[in-house]
């Protein structure tokens, strides 16, 4: 059955400042903002808490089908613990993409993730939020920037939360998580032919955000 409720599907590489970018846009539309990378984080912060190999395809899918998430207030919550700051650590960001790779631990988070779905209207953002979760998405957009200058912004997050951190290792696991991403047998990252480019190197977020905006009001008019 076809469901009416308005999507904007954003999509890219990691530190691309998507989640930003489609949290803003939500706010200023009045949707829902959905973060779809924080249950492939989840999975691997609980793999890793409960010793559960990332190869374990069958452990990692049961982590998946029982997580017990809530979003709160901008804060993210698993059994009633905190995580938002646990489940931004680099190790975890690269557990993530891990666990990402495997097609029943996607599976198992697909219903949750199309459950946001909800009026007046859903940003999502992710790596399949346009090819996969949410194909009928009515603006899919791919966010992306050089490696250069995502190592450079995740660099000075880090910085400004007086985090320790390498320009030149951050650079290096970047490109090593885009390679999983984008090369994986199952719903890699590329940018769909229906999916407007979005190449923010040079641009600020505000400039971004005007950016989907614009498009999205376009299909307004269009429609
Ligand atoms: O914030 P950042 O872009 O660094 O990462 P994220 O969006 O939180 O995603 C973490 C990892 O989860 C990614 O490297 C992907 O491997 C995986 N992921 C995915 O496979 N599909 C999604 N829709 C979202 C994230």
């Amino acid at each position: 059955m076809q469901n009416s409720v308005p999507v904007i599907a954003i999509d890219g590489p990691s530190a691309s400042g998507k989640g930003t970018v489609a949290g803003r846009v939500a706010d200023r539309l009045g949707f829902h903002y959905l973060d779809s990378g924080a249950l492939y984080r989840l999975v691997a912060l609980v793999a890793a808490r409960q010793s559960v190999s990332f190869e374990d395809e069958s452990g990692l899918t049961r982590i998946a089908r029982l997580l017990d998430v809530r979003f709160a207030a901008d804060q993210v919550w698993l059994s009633g613990e905190r995580v938002s700051d646990a489940m931004r650590a680099e190790s975890v960001s690269q557990g993530a993409s891990l666990v990402a790779r495997f097609a029943e631990v996607r599976m198992a988070l697909q219903d949750r993730l199309r459950a946001f779905r909800q009026g007046p209207g859903l940003v999502a953002d992710g790596r399949d939020m346009g090819s996969v979760v949410f194909p009928d998405a009515q603006l899919k957009i791919f966010l992306t920037a050089s490696p250069e200058a995502r190592a450079n912004r995740r660099y000075k997050q880090l910085i400004e939360k007086g985090m320790d951190a390498k320009l030149d290792v951050l650079l290096d696991e970047l490109r090593q998580r885009d390679m999983r991403d984008s090369t994986r047998a199952v719903a890699p990252l590329v940018q769909q032919s229906d999916a407007v480019l979005l190449d923010t190197s040079h641009m600020d977020i505000e400039q971004a955000v005007s950016f989907v905006l614009s498009q999205w009001q376009a299909k307004a008019v269009l429609e």
